[in-house]
Order: C-alpha cells, then structure tokens, then sequence
C-alpha cells in the first residue's frame, strides 16, 4: 500500500516542476516582408540563451512537425537559421522558431508577408515603402560607404556584388566596391536616391539572385571636420603593483555626428585580440553621455592582473584619428621612509652635538679664543675690559671675602693670568675726583660690568653700601645693553629686595656662584668658576702675562 502512495506522491511533486521545465514561454511577434522569388533567412537569435548550449527548432504555422532539415529543400533549417530558397506566396504565415535548453524554453514568432518587389524595367517603377529598405545616409564632402545588408547562413556563398543607383548600374571611378560595402569618394548632393546591391547566392549548387535596396540620404556634418578629443589618458604613466588589477578609463568628447571607432590598442591590436586566450587585458562596453554640442564616450581597459610584461608598453586609446596611451610603471620604492630615518639620523646628531656644545660650550669657546686669538688693540674705543661693582658689607668677614675678592683674587686671575684690564673702583681712581664723575667717567671705558652681590648685601646693604649713582649708572648702563656678569659670593635665596634691573640680570642670564677659599695664592684660571667668568668677558687681545 505505501510504496505506490509515495511513488504516486513522488509523481504528482514531480509533475508540476517537469511541466513547468518544458513550458515555453513566448516573445512577441516580429514582422518581416518578403520579396517572392527571392532568398531569405531569418536567424534565430535569443540573446539571453545564445551562449549557453541549446536547441533551435523552427516550426511552420500552425505546424507541430519541425522545419526539414534537409539542406535540400525549399525551406529548411540550417543550424539557428530557417531558408527559404526562394521565398513563394504561399510561405506566407507566422512561424515559430523554438529556443530549449536544459532549464529553460522560448518560442519566438516571426510572421512573414510576402510582397513582390517592383525592379526596374517592370510595369510599375517605383520601388515601394519596404521595411528591407535600408536607409542609409552618406555625408557630404566626405569619402563614405555602404553597406549591403545580405544575412544568409554561412552555408550560403554571396558573390558578384553588384551596385545600381536608380536602376543604373553604378560604373563610376569615384564609387568602389570591397566585399559587401560600396565606397564614395568626395560624396555630393547628387548621390541621394535609390540605390540597390545585388548579388549572387550559391547554395548547394544552385544559383540565386538577391537584392536589397537601400535609400540613401546625403547629409552635411555640421561638425565634421572635428577631431575626436581624447581627455584621458593623455601619454602618461600609471604606477601600478605588481599583480594588482587596474582598470583605467578612455574619456572622449566627440560630436555626435562622427561614427568614430573607440577601442584600445596594444602593438597596433586590439586589446580584445591580443588577450584573446587569457582575456587577462579587456576593454569594457562603450558607454556615451550625450551633451548639447556633443558626446562623451568612455571605454575603460581593465588588467585583470598586472604582469611584467605590460610594464612599459603603450596601451593607446584610440578615437578615429585621435590617440592617447598610459604606461605602466612599478611604483618607486616609498623614499618616505628614507627621509623620516634619515631626518631622525640627522636630528640626532643635532641633539647630540647641541648637548655637546653646551656641556663644553665654555671649554670650546676658551679654547677657539686661544687657538685663533687676535692680537692688537680693538678699536671700539674702551679702555677697559670690565668695570667691577662691588658691596661695602657691614659685617667684618664678609667685608673682608668682598674686598679679597675684589682687590686680590679677581686682579690675580683676570689681570695677571688672563691678561684682562679691570676698573676697580676704590684701587684705580684718581685722588680727590668726585664719586660720580669717577663712575660716569670710567664706566662707559668698559666693555662688561662685573657685579659681586652678598647675600647682606640684598637686604639692606646693595642699596646702602652702593652709592645712589651707582645705581642709575648701572641701570643705565643696563639700557644701554652692556653685558653684566653677576657673580655671587654666597647663595643668595632670596632676591625680593634686590632692585629691578639686579633681578632682570639674573634671571635673563642668570649669576655664576663664587667656588673656592678666599686665598690669593691658591687661585687658577682654569677652574670651572674662572672658565665661567672668562666665558663672559670678551675674548684677550694680547697674551696673557
Ligand atoms: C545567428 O544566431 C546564432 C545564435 O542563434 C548566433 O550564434 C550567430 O552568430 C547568428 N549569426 C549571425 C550571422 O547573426
Ligand atoms: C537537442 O535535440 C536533439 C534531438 O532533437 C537531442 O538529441 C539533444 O539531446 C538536444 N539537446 C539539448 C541540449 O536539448
Ligand atoms: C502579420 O503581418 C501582416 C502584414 O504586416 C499583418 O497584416 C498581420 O496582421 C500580421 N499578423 C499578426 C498575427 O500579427
Ligand atoms: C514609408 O515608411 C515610413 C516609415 O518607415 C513612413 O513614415 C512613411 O509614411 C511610409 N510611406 C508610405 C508611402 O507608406
Ligand atoms: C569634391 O567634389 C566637389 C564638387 O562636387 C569638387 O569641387 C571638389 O574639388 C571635390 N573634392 C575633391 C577632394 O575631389
Ligand atoms: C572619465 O569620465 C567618467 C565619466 O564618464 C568620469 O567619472 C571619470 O572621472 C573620467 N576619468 C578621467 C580620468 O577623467
Ligand atoms: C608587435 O607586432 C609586431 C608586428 O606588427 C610583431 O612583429 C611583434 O612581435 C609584436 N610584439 C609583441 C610583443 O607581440
Ligand atoms: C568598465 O567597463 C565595464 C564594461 O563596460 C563596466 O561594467 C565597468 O563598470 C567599468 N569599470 C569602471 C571602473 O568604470
Ligand atoms: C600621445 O601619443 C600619440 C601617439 O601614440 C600622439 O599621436 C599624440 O599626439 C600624443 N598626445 C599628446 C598629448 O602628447
């Protein structure tokens, strides 16, 4: 019992899809007129199956036997093709031409009327409104073609092209026939009219006439003489990976009125047929964007996978006479990465030699003052190389560390050992001269002014033991933008009581801190405090004594 239940089941499940696989489905009607007595072919074409492996059957109207496909009848089936050689009255009808594949079924209907195409020479001379009358249109000033329109099987041999305008056989040098087109040279008005090709057709033995009639309009091209313009590419090059895919586009502004090729070429060939086995290198579909005064055209080229050898080549875009190539190049190695390690490299060196010069900086200064020391006077008018101001602290030792200092210690240093002329105030002013006019005076005979500060003497003693004048003098001197070198006796916490222009000093460029005991003796020119000081002093004219 349940076995044919489930087959019976299988079946009635089946059924539908099977029926529904075999279904055709049907296009719409397509009108042809025929001329009687003479050949025609109709090719089935369905575009959506021709690529795929199917099965072409044309049937005759109202037939369910399929068209003969013996190549000896009248009327047969030649591949997708159905050939009526000739075409009778009595072919009159719609007929059926059936596209199967495995999955899928179309029936295409084609009717067919028959007509009597009036020839020159017969009663009636006037060749009447025909859908097989091409209309062609041949463009004045220019060299034209053309074309017969004859589609036969391949079974089918056309020969003996002939060419007639109004019933006259064309003779002229300026008309040439190739193949199935005519050529005009130098087209004029006078070659509108009525034209016709007719040829030969052999098929199995036999022989038939074919004719094709063609109405051709003579038109002026507002804009032929333009060339078409290729905006890209324009002979550049293209850095490209290797191995990547590259589609690179042709944009072309042509007027519409030029009928121009656009393709790409490699070595004078057809991308397409060059490729034609890998397909590794395609051109893609035209595509056209209508302007006002006229087209856009793009046709891209598309490398699949970039390869070696199309490095270098030209691939040329090509639009009539116009033509334009890319070159592809292997991109250059990224320099960045060299610039950034080399900016690093060099940055560094920079730091360190900027961290060098500072630690030595005094070293190397002293040093480059030595090596390349100048001898003689300079002449900018001063007589001294440092004016040297000074406290009077109230306490005894601190008075006597200020006046070791300033009268012993800096004379044996910066006079004896380095060869420096200073102006001491209260050693080398003159006996009875006024106090101001000392300073005033001898001052502006210096090229530094050296300040020795206690920490007393901040709080109360600067003020007190400096005399009123030696303030503004130095204030001024200060504007006038003499280098001061500040030198502290002792750490100096607290500045708050200093006046402005001893605080600006050090902060600007700071003091250096007396190191080392109050002895005439035990003093060197070549420590760290005296290197400091003689780093600020101007560079000794002579040497040093
Ligand atoms: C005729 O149609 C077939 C497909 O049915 C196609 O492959 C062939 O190129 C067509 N021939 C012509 C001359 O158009
Ligand atoms: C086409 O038809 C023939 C015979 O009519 C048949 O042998 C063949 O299998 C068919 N092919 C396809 C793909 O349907
Ligand atoms: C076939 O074509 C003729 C002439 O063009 C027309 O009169 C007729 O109606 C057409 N038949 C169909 C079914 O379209
Ligand atoms: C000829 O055909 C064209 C269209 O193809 C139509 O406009 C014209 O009226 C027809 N002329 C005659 C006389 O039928
Ligand atoms: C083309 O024909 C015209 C006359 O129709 C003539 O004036 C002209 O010179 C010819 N041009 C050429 C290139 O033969
Ligand atoms: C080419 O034209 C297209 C539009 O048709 C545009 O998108 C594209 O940017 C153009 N390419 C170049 C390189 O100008
Ligand atoms: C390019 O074409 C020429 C002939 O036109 C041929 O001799 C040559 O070998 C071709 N070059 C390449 C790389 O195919
Ligand atoms: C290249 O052309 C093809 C075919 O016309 C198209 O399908 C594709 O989109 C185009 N590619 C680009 C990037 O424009
Ligand atoms: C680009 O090269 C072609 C030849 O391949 C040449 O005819 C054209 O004038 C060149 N165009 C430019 C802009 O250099």
């Amino acid at each position: 019992m349940g076995v044919p239940c489930l087959l019976f089941c299988g079946v009635s499940l089946a059924l539908p899809l099977f029926v529904r696989a075999v279904e055709c489905k049907d296009s719409s009607v397509k009108n042809e007129i025929i001329s009687v007595d003479h050949p025609f072919a109709f090719n089935c074409t369905y575009p959506p199956l021709t690529s795929e492996q199917v099965n072409i059957t044309w049937y005759k109207p109202s037939s369910k036997i399929p068209v003969s496909r013996n190549t000896q009848s009248r009327i047969h089936q030649d591949e997708s093709w159905i050939l009526f050689l000739p075409m009778t009255w009595a072919d009159a009808g719609i007929y059926q031409c059936v596209i199967k594949n495995i999955n899928s079924c179309h029936r295409i209907h084609v009717n067919l009327t028959a007509f009597r195409k009036y020839w020159c020479g017969t009663s009636r001379n006037v060749l009447p409104n025909l859908s097989d009358e091409y209309l062609q249109t041949l463009h004045f000033g220019k060299d034209d073609s053309l074309m017969c329109h004859l589609n036969f099987p391949k079974s089918c041999v056309l020969d003996l092209i002939k060419w007639y305008k109004d019933c006259k056989e064309i003779k002229e040098e300026r008309f040439n026939t190739v193949g199935m087109k005519l050529f005009v040279k130098n087209v004029s008005a006078e070659d509108r009219g009525k034209y016709a090709c007719q040829a030969r057709l052999t098929h199995g033995g036999k022989e038939h006439t074919v004719l094709n009639s063609i109405s051709v309009d003579v038109k002026k091209i507002e804009y032929g003489d333009r060339i078409p313009k290729i905006t890209y590419p324009r002979n550049n090059s293209i850095e490209v990976e290797l191995g990547s895919t590259l589609i690179v586009d042709c944009n072309i502004t042509d007027v519409r009125e030029n009928t121009n090729l656009r393709c790409w070429k490699v070595n004078n060939t057809l991308v397409d047929l060059y490729y034609r086995e890998s397909k590794r290198i395609r051109e893609g579909y035209e595509s056209c964007v209508p302007f006002e005064q006229y087209n856009r055209y793009t046709v891209n080229i598309t490398f699949l996978q970039v390869k070696m050898e199309d490095y270098g080549r030209h691939f040329v875009c090509h639009a009539g006479v116009s033509a334009a190539y890319i070159v592809l190049k292997l991109p250059v190695p990224d320099s960045r990465a060299y610039l950034i390690g080399g900016f690093i490299a060099l940055t560094g060196v920079a730091v360190s030699v900027m961290c060098i010069y500072n630690v030595f900086k005094i070293d190397i200064v002293l040093w480059y003052r030595s090596t390349f020391r100048s001898t003689g006077a300079i002449d900018d008018g001063k007589l001294y190389d440092a004016y040297v101001l000074y406290p009077k602290p109230q306490s005894g030792s601190q008075r006597q560390e200020v006046d070791m200092m300033v009268l012993k210690i800096l004379p044996e240093v910066l006079e004896r050992q380095c060869g420096y002329k200073l102006f001491i105030f209260g050693r080398d002013e003159l006996p009875g001269q006024a106090v101001a006019s000392v300073i005033d005076e001898n001052i502006k005979l210096c090229r530094r002014l050296i300040i020795i500060i206690v920490p007393e003497s901040l709080s109360f003693g600067l003020l007190k033991n400096m005399s009123e004048e030696q303030i503004t003098v130095y204030n001024a001197l200060i504007q006038d933008g003499m280098k001061v070198i500040l030198i502290e006796l002792e750490k100096i916490k607290d500045y708050t009581d200093m006046p402005e222009s001893i605080k600006y000093i050090r902060q600007k460029h700071g003091a250096i801190r007396w190191s080392g005991d109050f002895t005439e003796e035990s003093q060197s020119a070549k420590t760290k405090f005296w290197k400091k000081v003689r780093f600020h002093m101007p560079p000794t004219r002579y040497p040093p004594s």
